[in-house]
This record gives structure tokens, C-alpha cells and sequence, in this order.
């Protein structure tokens, strides 16, 4: 009996797994080589082989969207083995490398990664995969190809994030509430890689940028307000030389780079009109 009920359980999990219009189960784990459900909190690697007419539900936060990719691959080559259907049917849209190529600024020609528009997707393997293939899902926030009038986007740092700059000059406060209007955030630099990643998609020499960093609240504290962290001895800065001020008192109290300041920060008023770069993290 017990043999019985373990046989039709296997059985109708392969049916399920992998044949017709199927809705698996939420709370189904992946099963080794086909199907199952995975919420991605973060990020996942799943190894193959994946079998022929296997279909796997991944889904992530409700307001972000899923990255896939293929480690040490290329994404192109793997839509041969298996299609990425956006949303929880076999009906939802299919990914295609072709329509994803605005998404990434600044590498218009060579999409390596293929984002949802939804929280959700279904892989659906069309033919068996090598036993090599190693297929990566993150999480993402969605980056459009730009958040209004005169201002543009790109996934200019890494594959999840998305970053946007305004070319419309506004004070250090307006800018901050531009950000916030879309779900943003003025720009936080935490390395000389991430700022050099934005600086060569928006150089300063067109105009400065507004970034979160200020000492308004206090003079001589700087702080990146987006993330209410106080600027400590040894984080990284990339002040032009003389600045900040030191005057006592003085009203240089918000940071932006560019303009009169090259490609370095500056101090200057924050009634200053000025462009800014938002920023968004999964
Ligand atoms: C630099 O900052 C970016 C963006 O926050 C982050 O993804 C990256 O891991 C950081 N790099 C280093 C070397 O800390």
C-alpha cells in the first residue's frame, strides 16, 4: 500500500513537473534536474543538467523583478535549451535578448543578462541542457529607459541595480524629493569603482550632479542622507583639493560632482540649482 501511494505520488510529481499548461504547487522545491518553485530572496545558482520539458516558477519581491543569467555563459546560447516566460504561465511573454538590449546602457551591445518586467517567471527547458550549465536568478529592481523628461537610466554599476540621472537643474532639496518621486534615491558613491562606473556614463563637464551627501544637519558631519550614514575616517571620498570648507559657519553644505569641480566633489549651496544622479538597489 504504502509502495502504492509513493509510486502515484512520483508519478503525478513528473506529470506535474513536466508535461502540459502546469501550475505547481507553491511551497514545491526545486527538484534536481526538473521543476519546482523558488522564491528568490537575493539571489540563487542552480546547477543542471535540466531535462527536456521541464518548467521551474521563480519568484521574487513583489515590486522588483527577476535577472537571469548563466554563469561563465552567455544567456543567448542557453535560450537554445529553454525559454523564459515572464510572468506564472506558459502564455506570459517570452524574454528575447533582442527586446532587452535598451535596458543596459551601458552595455547596449552585449546583454548578458534577461529581465522580467513581473515578479515571477516560468523557465521552460525545451531541450535537455549539459550537465555544466549553471543557471542564475537574482533579484532586480526594474530599470526603465528613463524616469521623465530629460533624464536617462542604465544598469550602469552591476546587473541589479539601476541608476538615473537628471539633466533638469533643481536645489539639493528638489532633487531629493525627483528621486523619491520615482521610487529612487540620490546617489550614494561607497567606492571608487561604483562612482567611476557612473562617472563614465554622466561626466561632470556637461554640468554638475547632486549626490546624497550633505552637512547641513550639522557643519563638518557629512552625511549621505539616502542612507543616513555618517561619513567616518577612512570611508572613500574624492574631494577636489581645498574642499570641503572649513569656514565656520560657511553655506557649502551639499557635495555634488563635476562642473567647476572636474570630475572630483565639491562643496557648494544647496539652493544651488544643479543635475543629480538617483539610484535604486534590489
Ligand atoms: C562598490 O560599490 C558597489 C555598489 O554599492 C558594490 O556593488 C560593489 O560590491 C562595491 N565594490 C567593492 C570593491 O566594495
Amino acid at each position: 500500500m504504502n509502495n502504492q501511494i509513493t509510486f502515484y505520488t512520483i508519478a503525478l510529481t513528473l506529470v506535474g513537473c513536466c508535461y502540459g499548461n502546469v501550475v505547481l504547487p507553491r511551497d514545491n522545491e526545486l527538484l534536481p534536474g526538473c521543476g519546482g518553485y523558488m522564491f528568490v530572496d537575493d539571489e540563487v545558482v542552480i546547477d543542471g543538467p535540466f531535462n527536456e520539458n521541464c518548467i521551474m516558477q521563480f519568484e521574487t519581491q513583489e515590486d522588483r523583478v527577476l535577472a537571469f543569467s548563466v554563469v561563465d555563459g552567455n544567456i543567448k546560447d542557453a535560450l537554445q535549451l529553454l525559454n523564459i516566460h515572464d510572468g506564472f504561465g506558459v502564455d506570459s511573454p517570452m524574454l528575447k535578448v533582442e527586446n532587452q538590449i535598451g535596458h543596459e546602457v551601458s552595455r547596449k551591445n552585449k546583454p548578458r543578462v534577461l529581465y522580467t518586467k513581473s515578479s515571477e517567471a516560468i523557465v521552460q527547458f525545451t531541450k535537455t541542457s549539459h550537465s555544466n550549465m549553471k543557471l542564475k536568478i537574482q533579484k532586480a529592481v526594474d530599470c526603465p529607459l528613463g524616469i521623465g523628461d530629460n533624464t536617462q537610466c542604465g544598469r550602469v554599476v552591476d546587473d541589479v541595480s539601476c541608476y538615473c540621472a537628471t539633466f533638469t537643474g533643481r536645489t539639493f532639496t528638489d532633487q531629493t524629493m525627483f528621486c523619491l518621486d520615482k521610487k529612487m534615491k540620490l546617489a550614494i558613491f561607497e567606492n571608487r569603482t561604483e562612482e567611476e562606473n557612473v562617472q563614465a556614463t554622466w561626466p561632470g563637464t556637461a554640468g554638475a550632479y547632486y549626490t546624497s551627501m550633505t552637512d547641513a544637519r550639522r557643519e563638518g558631519t557629512w552625511v549621505w542622507e539616502s542612507s543616513m550614514t555618517v561619513l567616518k575616517a577612512g570611508d572613500y571620498t574624492n574631494w577636489f583639493p581645498g574642499r570641503p570648507s572649513y569656514v565656520a559657519n560657511n553655506v557649502e553644505d551639499c557635495m555634488l560632482y563635476g562642473g567647476s569641480y572636474l570630475q572630483f566633489w565639491g562643496d557648494i549651496n544647496c539652493a544651488t540649482l544643479a543635475r543629480a544622479i538617483c539610484e535604486a538597489q534590489p
